[in-house]
């Protein structure tokens, strides 16, 4: 028997991070006074550290800060920062999250463990763990205990394209997405076009700091026709970084037709803002993890309503929730298990104290680059349509006409020097995208955007 497993199927190696919020072993550093002053204790291992770090979480999460106490508050975001790697400045969560050092020492442990044992499918222990992925995640999508038709999935893309692909369309049917709807999205609802004749009907959403959400309800509603079977739309849009009025759009769309399915993509908004999928009455959500969660790459949930599960033919939807079915096959055992870490992290600081903490960088960054003439910004400045994310377009200048690669060579020289901002220059605009995870600390951001408007 190698040394990560033991009689009893309990791998506490494996475990470390998962112990987080139930109990773990205090970190081993003797500081006793004993010690010959050149005796330093070795530093910490990494899997260690995230020990260490979940230990300092829970305490302070035991006093429950609020952002009524600024003391605690503070220590709250200081302490969750120092839990992520400062090689860089990530303000590009929206593509890739920082995983935390608990979500990395998971990935670590686990897949060295799978190194010494390749068949691991399952441990008891494991299987118990893996059984509480998907409640902790309805849960956070607001579905409490009724997490029968969600799914994991290994990104946003595989839900969306699971809920496409098995609708039942028939030729002519009108499918309604945003012209800027992430490109996965629309793939898609292209081969739909394709292989079933479905008709796209395309919307431009709105930009500005003036855009209200009773804009954006109408660009969805004038488009509706008798013929509209499914709507496609982001929690929060890929270009604009809008928090869409989804459930607003939600409502309007079905007192026209009650039938027609609603799909959200929920890419940037699981780890970001609290989610409340029966509020919004939509019929299917797609969210990924390895985004504002900061869960392992490939990683993300499905939900489907039990009417959206009935009539769907994918098998994925078909075959129950079960993280191996026919329809999955053998999946990512080691993805799942961080996946499922960084849930929990999630779940222990709240939702709403992680969206508060976002706002308040969101500020920063709205702040320090409000009198920036090279910026104009995109994004509504409504505060019921902000999201973590937020656009900018780059300003012609007299003497140089900015162009979309603009965008892209900025995003380059920001990412030599460790500062990663997103280029959204998909459709020909120079538009550059700034998110604001947990993962940074204030002064990291004010470092971060200080760079930035020094490379602009
Ligand atoms: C709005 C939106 N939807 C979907 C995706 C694709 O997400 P994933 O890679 O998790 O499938 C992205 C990626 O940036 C996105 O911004």
């Amino acid at each position: 028997m190698n040394e990560v497993q033991n009689e009893g199927g309990i791998d506490r190696r494996g475990f470390l991070a998962s112990a987080f919020l139930i109990s773990f072993a205090p970190a081993c550093i003797d500081l006793s006074a004993e010690q010959a002053p050149q005796a330093l204790p070795a530093p910490l291992t990494f899997d260690e550290q995230a020990v260490a770090w979940a230990k300092d979480l829970r305490s302070i999460l035991s006093h429950d800060p609020s952002p009524t106490n600024p003391e605690t508050w503070n220590s709250l975001w200081e302490t969750v920062s120092a839990g992520y790697s400062n090689d860089v400045v990530n303000l590009n969560p929206g593509s890739h999250g920082s995983p935390s050092l608990i979500v990395a020492s998971s990935l670590r442990e686990n897949a060295e463990r799978h190194w010494h044992d390749s068949q691991g499918f399952y441990s008891a222990a494991e299987r118990e763990f893996i059984d509480q992925i998907i409640p902790t995640a309805a849960r956070l999508l607001g579905l409490g205990e009724n997490h029968s038709t969600v799914y994991l999935t290994k990104n946003t893309t595989a839900g969306t394209e699971a809920v496409l692909t098995g609708f039942p369309f028939n030729a002519d049917d009108e499918v309604i997405i945003a012209s800027t709807e992430h490109p996965t999205a629309s793939a898609y609802v292209k081969m739909r076009e394709e292989n079933s004749g479905v008709i796209r009907k395309p919307l431009d959403l709105p930009v500005g700091e003036n855009v209200t959400a009773a804009d954006i309800v109408k660009r969805y509603t004038d488009l509706v026709t008798p013929k509209t079977r499914f709507v496609l739309l982001s929690h929060i849009s890929y270009v604009e970084s809008h928090t869409l009025p989804v459930q607003q759009i939600c409502q309007a769309i079905k007192a026209i037709n009650p039938d027609i399915h609603i799909h959200v993509d929920g890419a940037h908004a699981l780890g970001m803002m609290p989610i409340d999928i029966p509020s919004l009455g939509c019929d299917s959500y797609a969210a990924s993890g390895h985004k504002w969660l900061g869960g392992p790459e490939s990683s993300g949930v499905l939900w489907v309503s039990n009417h959206a599960k009935e009539m769907n033919f994918h098998p994925l939807i078909k075959d129950g929730n079960d993280p191996y079915t026919a329809a999955t096959g053998a999946p990512n055992l080691v993805t799942a298990l961080a996946f499922g870490e960084a849930l929990k992290l999630h779940a222990a600081l709240t939702p709403q104290r992680v969206w508060s903490r976002i706002t308040e960088l969101r500020a920063q960054v709205i702040e320090a680059l409000k009198d920036n003439s090279k910026l104009k910004l995109i994004s509504s400045g409504d505060p019921q349509l902000q999201s973590g994310m937020i656009t900018y377009e780059l300003v012609s200048t007299y003497d140089h006409q900015i162009t979309p690669n603009d965008a892209t060579v900025l995003a380059q020289k920001c990412a030599k020097v460790g500062l990663r901002i997103k280029n959204v220059t998909d459709f020909g605009n120079a538009y550059i995208r700034i998110g604001t995870p947990v993962s940074v600390s204030s002064k990291s951001l004010a470092s971060g955007l200080e760079l930035l408007r020094t490379l602009l």
